[in-house]
């Protein structure tokens, strides 16, 4: 790849991750591969000798982001090595080295290896990895050290689902899970290095299994018996993989926190037949009677997409319809953006991007009126908030309720700490908080 020319071997290194939430956890595990090789991180990319940029194919809005960063970085500094990892890197491969000089590629079943595709990019020689050997990146990934209170750990990648929209079973492969007593240890060392709250990360988390009959919601009841550990959540879920052992989690589980990520996608039968999403609008909503009846204050969260091909006004008046239905705590929504190599970037009837933008924000408006009636109906609630970091004001800090609003509030309680609130005054994106009581600093310290 390249040009055959030895480069400097770099000291210091920023990753920037782009996309979902796998990709953050992907883009600390890179880190701390880079770090156990001797390399330090820098606060930003200017700085630093080493840009990973871990991308995401998603949509092609994020894709081009890509080759825009890539352009920015090489002209500030010429010198400056750049990787290219994730989803981009997967699908792209060769194509990125042949539109932009990057040094390094490697997809996201690969990155175990990024220590030693650097060292042979210093040497002038290929560095281009995007094989896909089931999870094998793990067994070859450092331990885990310092960390937040708020942790990801990725207990399952790829899809079978084969959306006719979307890139994942392309670019992320075949449903894996990884073994249980893996991600219980890996849970354990994230408790050790300061993580009070977990969240259980898959394209489609919910269907995990060990092979063995045990899902999801056995893992759960067994990070439920990880001392130390106050918080599990987990996502992306897929409505046909809601088991009812996992609905019944959310009635027992106390530290399984009320908040259920469960994309609908679209209202509307015809729209969902030819997404190839395999669950109606009405086995969804069923879905979710059987999640409120066991936890009734659940907040729901969702992904939309509007615009696929060949919608029609009265289709996306269904979708509308059953955001009314639902009353999300919170929800995102995207305009259908086709993808190389997927069955719906053929299909006929691609939508005008004006439409598109119109749906999207009486979408968006519909979501957002839900979303401020979710955190209002909580004024008043008792509840714990685990402070994550500081506020603008002084003396001010941030945290997340159980129902994973941000919550503002007065505290002399260190990040990390349990505080006991009452919810005040809520806003569209956050509400505001009275302190009852802290834990005591030994235990938060613990
Ligand atoms: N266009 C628009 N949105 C998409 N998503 C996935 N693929 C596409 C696409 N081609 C959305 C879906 C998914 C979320 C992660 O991104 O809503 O749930
Ligand atoms: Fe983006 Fe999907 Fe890759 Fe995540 S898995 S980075 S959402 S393409």
């Amino acid at each position: 790849m390249g040009a055959a020319m030895t480069k400097t071997p770099p000291k210091t290194f920023h990753v920037k991750s782009f996309g979902c939430q796998m990709n953050v956890y992907d883009g600390e595990r890179m880190a701390e591969l880079l770090a156990a090789d001797g390399l330090t991180a820098t606060a930003d990319a200017a700085g630093a000798d080493l840009v990973v940029l871990n991308t995401c194919h998603i949509r092609e809005k994020a894709t081009e982001k890509v080759y825009s960063d890539i352009g920015r970085l090489r002209k500030d500094d010429p010198a400056k090595m750049i990787a290219v990892a994730g989803c981009v890197a997967q699908a792209e491969g060769e194509e990125i080295v042949r539109r932009a000089k990057v040094d390094v590629v490697v997809g996201p079943q690969a990155y175990h290896n990024l220590p030693r595709l650097v060292s042979d990019a210093v040497k002038g020689e290929a560095a281009l990895d995007t094989d896909m050997p089931p999870l094998s990146k793990f067994d070859a990934l450092p331990a885990r050290r310092k960390v937040g209170p708020t942790a990801f750990l990725t207990v399952q990648e790829g899809c079978d689902k084969f959306c006719t929209y979307c890139v994942v079973p392309y670019t992320r492969g075949a449903e894996t899970s990884r073994p249980f007593a893996e991600i219980v240890d890996e849970a354990r060392a994230l408790v050790d290095a300061g993580a009070r709250e977990i969240t259980l990360l898959g394209q489609n988390v919910n269907a995990w299994s060990d092979g063995d009959g045990r899902g999801l919601h056995d893992l759960i009841r067994a990070l439920d018996r990880v001392e130390g550990l106050a918080r599990i959540r987990y996502t992306t879920s897929h409505p046909n993989d809601m088991t009812q052992g996992l609905i019944d989690a959310h009635r027992d589980v106390e530290k399984l926190m009320p908040f259920l990520h469960l994309p609908v996608q679209s209202g509307s039968d015809r729209v969902l037949r030819a997404m190839n999403r395999s669950h109606t609008r009405d086995s969804y909503l069923r879905v979710i009677d059987r999640v409120r009846a066991a936890r009734p204050d659940i907040a729901l969260s969702g992904d939309f997409i509007v615009g696929f091909p060949g919608e029609t006004e009265a289709e996306f008046a269904e979708t509308l319809s059953i955001v009314a239905a639902v009353g999300h705590a919170q929800a995102f929504s995207f305009k259908y953006s086709p993808r190389p190599g997927t069955p719906a970037a053929t299909m006929e009837g691609q939508i005008a991007a004006e439409v598109m933008d119109e749906r999207l924000q009486r979408l968006q408006a519909a979501i957002n009126r839900d979303q401020l009636a979710f955190n209002q109906a909580l004024v008043g609630r008792h509840c714990d908030v685990l402070i994550e970091r500081r506020g603008k004001q002084p003396g001010q800090m941030l945290g997340k309720s159980p129902w994973l609003q941000s919550v503002h509030l007065e505290t002399s309680a260190p990040i990390g700490t349990m505080v006991s609130v009452e919810l005040g005054h809520a806003g569209p994106n956050s509400l505001t908080a009275r302190e009852i009581s802290a834990e005591r600093a030994s235990v938060a310290a613990a």
